[in-house]
């Protein structure tokens, strides 16, 4: 850890590892901020024209061909850099990707690598808040400990189609669920000292025409599904400053989105902190006044909008001082509140520790979807089993883009797939080492563990007839940049799996996918395990699964439809256009994305939401609900199975004045011995019974029916709750 550290930050970055409630409380912090905002107004008022500037402009310090950019000596390849202010010691920001772990953008940092954590959609899947405050706290130590102050972290875009190649990247299709993850998780982030943000602010919904893609969405449910997430989010964990998406909403650049930055974000949610933009998402000085403060990335924009540009529309009466100001305050404010005095020194970083808590994410990840009884696998006896395809004698799939993290454990190894040029991290597919495979073989020293690469299917079934049990490894590569325009595995993955169950009666799945895909072949297998991108220890977290040393609690934090078919848009807009043309995205199902589209619509997923099972049995009753100094559920859990385990019970609001609707209100992930029960009651958070009106939340007096349930499609006990009628600021 850095030697710049006191005693008591050490202190703190231990028990925030252990103990996630020992987490700053909002008084402390209150106080903080406070004087962070005063010192702030010290310090700016002193600044000159030319210093002001210089903090609403970064560059991404990697020299790559028509970049005008200087970097100036010493500073390392990463994605952000902005200089400081030394004469008044204000710390240049230095930024790094760190969704799942640290970025080294293109291998720019020869021989540099950092934790590789599960994909954010497995961390979702967790249901877990404690532990996305740990992943969270450790990439942020390391973060710190290369010498990084700003996290380019916090993804958290609703996944409203399973086709968006950065689904995995973000935390789900729920409001609430990816809001209070977000929250946490940044939370965690800022209390090692560096700033994260949230993004992409907003609606950053497809990667398909990224830059041209317009987002149509009504205002009341934007507020109810997209920006209450990030509402919710940025409450919670108050990153320092917020990134502005690529995209349009309703016709206006989102970086440069009156509505999006000044009035819903500044105005009506108070945010104190600064918005930077994307890196390429720039494209008008006019920009600042829309709420922009920062122009990051910015040689990747035509023009360095926020340097001279900007100064001229000052100088020339168009964009005032006092804004100015503000936007050079509101970062300095966050910088000072998270004690960040200077740029951090690199210092060693404790990798073994860390992977612990990498593993500790993908074992908790990974959702078991389907089980005849099949897995756990058994321990006594000698089978023989067959692992076959998606290279799990190597390691596990990535995801690919600007979240790309070398890992620490051992030489990742990078497969040309279709997306075309391997020598980019936008297009090129990462292994992870770590085999499951290798494992397995560990786990059931009894058994035959062969292998076979399931290159030819054919060979492959030949050898699963021998086999008492066949394991199939399936991957789906995605990738910033890409969509997939199909839910279908690659690769003739489907016609694999069905040959090997049409060979073996005993075949089983695992899933390393960054979205939900389509399984023709479901009804053939015994069982399928969904572990996503499960980053550099999912190879092991996999074997831990099969075998029954973990039990899975994983939830789908996605529902996984039928088919295209089934959701609001059968095409991808824009899927196959030419690059740079313009095309609307229509939300028309408003905030009915996800489970409430299949509720509303009266479709059965093929795994809904919230789904996942356990190899224990766990039952729910005693539910209740109360108005009692806030709306309060409550449930009782039992774990009435001979194996620990953990539920995630879930509350839904079914029905408001017998209109019947669907929308989470709580969750929880509960570990409970065999035999035990444990008692919960939650306090629901009103804008989620709410309706967006009139520039506020107006929740109508009635009677409210609560649902509490295994999965979005699968309810158990109900309650109802008469409610007065409420109105609550936007
Ligand atoms: C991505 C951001 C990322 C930035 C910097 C962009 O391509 O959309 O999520 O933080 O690059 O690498």
């Amino acid at each position: 850890m850095s030697s710049r550290m006191t005693p008591q930050h050490r202190l703190r970055q231990t028990a925030i590892l252990l103990v996630p409630a020992l987490l700053g409380t909002p008084a402390a912090l209150a106080q903080t901020r406070e004087d962070a905002d005063a010192r702030a107004a010290r310090v700016e008022a002193q600044m000159t024209d030319a210093e002001r500037m210089s903090l609403l402009v970064g560059i991404m310090p990697i020299p790559f061909p028509g970049s005008k950019a200087v970097i100036p000596a010493g500073v390392p390849a990463t994605a952000g850099y902005v200089p400081g202010v030394p004469r008044l010691g204000v710390p240049a920001q230095l930024a790094t990707d760190a969704g799942l772990g640290i970025g080294n953008p293109n291998l720019s940092r020869p021989g540099d690598v950092a934790t590789a954590m599960p994909a954010s959609l497995a961390l979702a899947a967790s249901f877990d808040t404690g532990l996305a405050e740990r992943v969270g706290a450790t990439v942020a130590m390391e973060a710190r400990a290369k010498g990084f102050n700003v996290l380019l972290a916090g993804g958290m875009n609703l996944a409203r189609d399973p086709r968006n190649g950065r689904n995995f990247e973000y935390l789900g299709e729920d409001p609430w669920l990816a809001g209070v993850l977000a929250g946490h998780g940044i939370r965690a982030i800022q209390a090692q000292g560096v700033v994260s943000t949230i993004k992409h602010f907003a609606l950053n919904g497809q990667e398909t025409l990224r830059f041209y893609a317009d987002s149509v969405i009504d205002e009341a449910p934007l507020r109810e599904s997209e920006l209450l997430a990030f509402q919710i989010g940025i409450e919670i964990g108050q990153p320092g400053a917020v990134m502005c998406a690529y995209n349009l909403v309703n016709g206006h650049k989102a970086c440069g989105n009156e509505h999006l930055l000044n009035t819903v974000l500044k105005r009506d949610w108070g945010y104190k902190g600064w918005v930077m933009s994307d890196w390429g998402a720039v494209s008008s000085a006019s920009f600042f006044n829309a709420g922009l403060d920062q122009q990051a990335g910015s040689q990747l924009d035509k023009e360095v909008w926020f340097g001279q540009p900007l100064q001229a529309l000052v100088d020339a009466g168009q964009v005032s001082k006092a804004r100015v100001s503000d936007a050079v305050r509101r970062m300095l404010r966050n910088l000072y509140a998270l004690g960040i005095e200077q740029a951090y020194t690199p210092t060693p970083i404790g990798y073994p520790a860390h992977a612990r808590v990498a593993l500790e994410a993908a074992q908790a990840g990974i959702v078991l979807l389907k089980n005849d009884g099949v897995l756990p696998l058994a321990k006594e006896g000698a089978p023989s089993v067959l692992v076959v395809g998606g290279h799990a004698d190597f390691g596990v799939m990535s995801g690919g883009g600007s979240s790309q993290v070398i890992p620490s454990n051992g030489k990742p190894r990078f497969v040309t797939g279709d997306a075309g040029d391997p020598s980019t991290m936008f297009s090129r597919q990462m292994l992870m080492p770590g085999s499951p495979l290798a494992a397995l073989k560990a786990a059931m020293p009894q058994a035959r563990v062969r292998f076979n690469s399931g290159y030819s299917a054919d060979t492959a079934a030949a050898y699963a007839a021998k086999a008492d049990l066949v394991i199939v490894f399936a991957t789906k590569w995605e990738g910033e940049g890409h969509d997939s325009g199909s839910l279908a595995l690659p690769q003739g993955q489907d016609e694999l799996i069905a040959k090997l169950a049409a060979a073996n009666p005993n075949t089983l799945v695992v899933l390393e996918t960054g979205n939900p895909i389509t399984m023709p072949w479901h009804r053939e297998v015994r069982a399928i395990v969904q572990a996503w991108y499960p980053g550099q220890e999912g190879g092991q977290a996999i074997a831990d699964v099969l075998t029954g040393a973990v039990n899975p609690a994983g939830r789908l934090p996605i529902s996984f439809p039928q088919s295209l078919s089934q959701m609001p848009r059968s095409a991808l807009p824009g899927i196959g256009l030419p690059e740079r043309t313009p095309v609307q995205v229509v939300y028309a199902e408003g905030a009915q994305a996800g489970y409430r589209w299949f509720a509303k619509t009266g479709q059965t997923p093929l795994y809904a939401f919230g789904h996942g099972l356990s190899y224990t049995r766990f039952s729910h009753g005693a539910a209740w609900a109360r108005n009692d100094q806030g709306i309060t559920l409550g449930l009782t859990v039992s774990n009435d199975g001979s194996r620990a385990g953990a539920d995630v019970p879930q509350a839904y609001l079914v029905e408001r004045n017998g209109r019947k609707l669907q929308r989470l209100v709580a969750f929880q992930k509960v570990p409970l011995q065999p035999g035990q029960r444990q008692a919960l009651s939650w306090r629901v958070d009103p804008r989620l019974l709410a309706d967006f009106t009139a520039g506020g939340w107006t929740l109508p007096a009635g009677t409210y029916r609560f649902a509490f349930g295994k999965s979005a499609a699968d309810l158990g006990p109900t309650v109802e709750l008469r409610l007065p009628a409420m109105a609550l600021k936007p």
